[in-house]
Parts: structure tokens; C-alpha cells; sequence
């Protein structure tokens, strides 16, 4: 099941169909992802961004094709399995629990933690505990949302919820962080602060998968931008590259044209 971890990218995604009924979601996609930096996964409304990142992180068994992380062949694995080999995400519907306080929705997340907290702590009183409040909060301070820890999780607006969810999965130190629209719904000076959230927690280790759709903030943010259109990766490369692709431009147009 292992490939050489150290020549192994960080996720590999080979021949992965998802379908929904007679619908494919995903369409025999190919996708490699090297272990730093920040790779845009773009394309229009229904291409299929979301049902990958549900593929990769256990919420929906692939109907074929393979997911392997760090040569790890994980297809299928089940989300709590995923996540604890360090692969965090957000949704771009919010899953934040809105009465509860910003630190509790981190420390609920933490699903393996407290599991861990409550077996370490027989042993070792609150240490365990402390651990994952230590985390927790150092995930608030660097989102921006340290001073809001006591505030209940509906109380705060759009954006900064949207940043609370981001700590809830920084919380858990992943490796590879997935981000489904970190910047929906925001304003634009909300949509500037996350751009440079982003970066700065892609400087500071994990590497970053980023869906979304406001085009400036992928092409400023992406090294690596991979498009897709019904469930099939039409173009990959740097951001010059894919904005003059005629697959891309005709992808998009279309889009705009089934919307009109
Ligand atoms: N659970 C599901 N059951 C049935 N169809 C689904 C399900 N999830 C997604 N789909 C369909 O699969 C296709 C891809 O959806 P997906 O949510 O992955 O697109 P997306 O690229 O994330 O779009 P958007 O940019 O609008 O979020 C769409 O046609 C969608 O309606
Ligand atoms: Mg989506």
C-alpha cells in the first residue's frame, strides 16, 4: 500500500469518478499535489470542486480511481481516519455550531484530541487537556479572533465566522489544508484580510488546496491553479497560463452563458 513516502507527492488523486446517479461529479480525474505552496482548484458552478474535496476527505466513497497521500492509499478511508492524518478542511457552507463559544467550536472539533486528552489525562491530570486548548488558541491569535473566544459563534459576522472555521481546522496542525471558499460571501476589504490570512498560514507550513471562485484572490494567492469543468480537469499551470487557455475562457463563457 505504501509508495516511497519521500518521493511520493503530498496527494495524488488518480482515475477518480464520483457519480451521482447518472451523473458524474467527477470524471476520471488525474491531480498531483506537491507538499508546499498554495494550488487553486477553480471552474464553473457544478464542475465538481466540492464533490473532490468530499472524496478525498471521507464524506463521499469515490465510485472509482484512487486517492493516495504521501504514497498512503486512503481511497475511501472514513473522514476521522482522513483527518488524523493530517488533512484539514472547511465547507463552503459554514458547519460551525452557533451556540457554542468560538473556542468550544475548535475544542469540539478536535475529535482525536479530547479522545486522547481524556485517555492521557488518567495519567497526567489537565496536561492533556492544556494541549488542545493551547492549540486551539493559538489557531484564534492567528486568524485574528483571540479576543472573541468567549463570544458565541452566531454573534459574529459573516467573515469572521468564515475565519473561525478556518481555525477549528488550523487547530489541528494539519499538513494539507483544503479550503472550499474561504472568502465567500465576504467583502472585499474581508476578501483582502483572507488573502493574506492564507498566505501567511501557507508560509507558516501546511500546504494549501483553495477553491474559489473570486478570481483575484486565486490568481494573486496560486502558484498552481487546476481547472476543471464537468468533473474533468481541463487545464493546470500558473496563473498567466490558465487565464490565456481558450479551454478555460470557453469553460467559464459558457457557464455565464447557461446562467443568462
Ligand atoms: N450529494 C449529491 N447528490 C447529488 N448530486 C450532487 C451531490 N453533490 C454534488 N452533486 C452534483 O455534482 C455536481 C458537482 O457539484 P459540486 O458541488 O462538486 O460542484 P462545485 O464545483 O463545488 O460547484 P460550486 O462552485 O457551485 O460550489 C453538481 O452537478 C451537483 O449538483
Ligand atoms: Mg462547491
Amino acid at each position: 500500500m505504501y509508495k516511497n513516502p519521500s518521493s511520493s507527492p503530498l496527494l495524488e488523486i488518480e482515475g477518480l469518478s464520483k457519480n451521482f446517479g447518472a451523473l458524474y461529479a467527477i470524471d476520471h480525474l488525474d491531480l498531483h499535489l506537491d507538499s508546499d505552496g498554495i494550488t487553486g482548484l477553480i471552474g464553473p458552478n457544478g464542475a465538481g470542486k466540492t464533490t473532490v474535496f468530499n472524496t478525498v476527505t471521507g464524506i463521499h466513497k469515490p465510485t472509482s480511481g484512487r486517492v493516495l497521500y504521501r504514497g498512503l492509499d486512503i481511497t475511501a478511508w472514513p473522514a476521522h481516519r482522513v483527518a488524523n492524518l493530517g488533512v484539514a478542511r472547511t465547507f463552503q457552507n459554514l458547519k460551525i455550531f452557533k451556540r457554542l463559544t468560538v473556542l468550544d467550536n475548535i475544542l469540539g472539533a478536535q475529535t482525536s484530541l479530547p479522545r486522547m486528552a481524556s485517555w492521557l489525562g488518567k495519567f497526567r491530570g489537565k496536561a492533556a487537556d492544556k494541549t488542545a486548548t493551547d492549540a486551539a488558541e493559538h489557531a484564534l491569535v492567528m486568524v485574528g479572533l483571540a479576543d472573541r473566544q468567549g463570544s458565541l459563534a452566531q454573534e459574529l459576522p459573516l467573515g469572521e465566522q468564515r475565519r473561525l472555521e478556518l481555525a477549528r481546522a488550523l487547530a489541528r496542525e494539519p499538513d494539507l489544508l483544503m479550503l472550499d471558499e474561504p472568502a465567500g460571501g465576504m467583502t472585499p476589504q474581508e476578501t483582502e484580510d483572507m488573502a493574506q490570512l492564507i498566505e501567511k498560514i501557507a508560509s507558516s507550513g501546511p500546504s494549501v488546496l483553495l477553491i474559489e471562485h473570486k478570481m483575484s484572490l486565486v490568481m494573486s494567492l496560486c502558484q498552481n491553479i487546476i481547472v476543471l469543468n464537468f468533473g474533468q480537469k481541463i487545464a493546470e499551470g500558473d496563473p498567466g497560463v490558465v487565464q490565456s487557455d481558450p479551454a478555460v475562457r470557453e469553460a467559464y463563457l459558457g457557464s455565464e452563458r447557461d446562467h443568462a
